[in-house]
């Protein structure tokens, strides 16, 4: 094989082993939904009558002063809640006419290497700036302020380490990575493979995934001073680190820092995450997983109480106002989209099937990553052909 022949085998390889391992089923089975573009200029629709939809409507938004934010790296922690979060930042963009930073194919940049600015275009060459970033990156902070506008707001979303690890070991099948049962990590006999601490899926999936995310080294996974040092950079980094457990507290800091309405951080997955799982861990396994996943528990337990903090500090009748007018938003929309879900065996939603074809806010309601990827990149290439490297 030449060279090139070579390379043309690696991707496809790669993009299959990533269609194995890193996407939902249905993901990758799913042809790409054909998202029509026809009423771009208004997504909001529920009631044209009521002027709070409105983009330009400033009553909509947090107070009549504050001015819309739109240059955001958001750092998408893998099973962390964060597609939900990533479709409200596709979303917005893409009715906002922001340029996203994205990777040629698939929904990667980089990963597992850090992130680079030399993996996309430099924004000289479409003579204008990127504005959001919001797919799987492992935060570089030097590279990705570089590369982006110096009034960019850094953004990402924790969850509850053992939940998480939980969530990934069965996801991923790490049981066949690291020859162990999730159930030996209640057995205090129990030997844990070496694999385990060691052992990353295709480079990308293991141990302190949340830290790794942000860009930490794993041979200093057991060095809790450098653990603190790091969590203290990524403090001074984000302005809001969200937590999955507190989705909807969550999404109205996140609509507050941007100066959004409601309608921009309308999702469906909320409470998707919630299922109770049947894999039951006792103390001992819970003690096991939190010290395997000592850095993210430390990082956990940092923002845990920033974010207990800012949300006194917002107000708890505010906050529950707030809450309440986006569950009314969010029905509304489920009402006008959603015709049916889909489940998996756990009964766990996958996906959603829209009753509105013709509407574009459900279709990005309703649509996963990838299509929406797909999509997003096809109407940024022509408007701006070298803001994507192309093949
Ligand atoms: C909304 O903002 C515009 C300027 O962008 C201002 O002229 C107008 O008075 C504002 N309306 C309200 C209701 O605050
Ligand atoms: C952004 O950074 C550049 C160079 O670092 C500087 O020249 C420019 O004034 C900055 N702009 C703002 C709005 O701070
Ligand atoms: C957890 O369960 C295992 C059996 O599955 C048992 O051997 C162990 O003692 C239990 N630990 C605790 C703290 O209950
Ligand atoms: C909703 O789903 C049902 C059952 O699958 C189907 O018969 C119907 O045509 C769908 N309605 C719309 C508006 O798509």
């Amino acid at each position: 094989m030449n060279r090139f022949t070579k390379q043309i085998v690696a991707i496809i390889s790669l993009t299959l082993l990533g269609c194995l391992y890193l996407q939902h089923v249905s993901d990758c089975q799913r042809p790409s939904i054909a998202l029509h573009q026809s009423q771009k200029s208004s997504p909001s629709i529920i009631d044209e009558n009521n002027n709070n939809n409105n983009h330009n409507n400033n009553k909509s938004n947090n107070n009549n002063k504050c001015k819309p934010r739109s240059n955001i790296v958001f750092i998408k922690a893998h099973k962390c809640a964060s597609s939900a979060i990533q479709n409200i930042f596709i979303r917005y963009g893409y009715f906002n006419d922001k340029i996203f930073v994205l990777p040629k194919d698939g929904n990667y940049l980089g990963h597992p290497q850090l992130f680079q600015r030399s993996l996309v275009p430099d924004p000289r060459s479409f003579k204008s700036n990127y504005n959001i970033l919001t797919h799987h990156s492992r935060l570089n902070y030097r590279e990705m302020s570089l590369l982006m506008p110096n009034n960019t707001i850094f953004i990402t979303i924790i969850r509850k380490p053992i939940n998480l690890f939980e969530s990934m070991f069965h996801y991923y099948k790490l049981d066949k990575l690291w020859t162990i049962t999730f159930d030996d990590f209640n057995q205090p006999k129990s030997f844990i493979p070496k694999k385990v601490k060691e052992n990353r899926l295709v480079g990308k999936i293991g141990i302190n995934q949340m830290m790794f995310d942000m860009g930490m080294t794993p041979k200093d996974f057991e060095n809790d001073d450098k653990i603190r040092h790091f969590i203290q950079r990524l403090d001074s980094v984000f302005s809001l680190v969200m937590v999955a457990e507190r989705m909807e507290e969550s999404l109205i800091l996140l609509k507050r820092l941007l100066c959004w309405n409601f309608d921009d951080i309308v999702v469906f997955k909320v409470n998707a995450r919630n299922t109770n799982s049947k894999h039951h861990l006792n103390a001992t396994g819970i003690k096991r997983i939190e010290q395997l996943n000592r850095a993210d528990q430390m990082l956990y337990e940092h923002f845990t109480k920033k974010f207990e903090r800012e949300v006194r500090k917002f107000g708890q009748k505010r906050m529950k106002r707030e809450i309440n007018t986006l569950r009314t938003r969010t029905k509304s929309y489920y009402e006008l989209c959603v015709n049916k879900t889909i489940t998996n065996s756990k009964s766990q939603i996958v996906r959603f099937v829209t009753r509105r074809e013709d509407n574009l806010m459900c279709q990005f309601l309703t649509n996963n990553e990838l299509s929406l990827t797909k999509f997003i990149r096809k109407e940024q290439i022509k408007r701006y052909p070298s803001s994507v490297f192309q093949n």
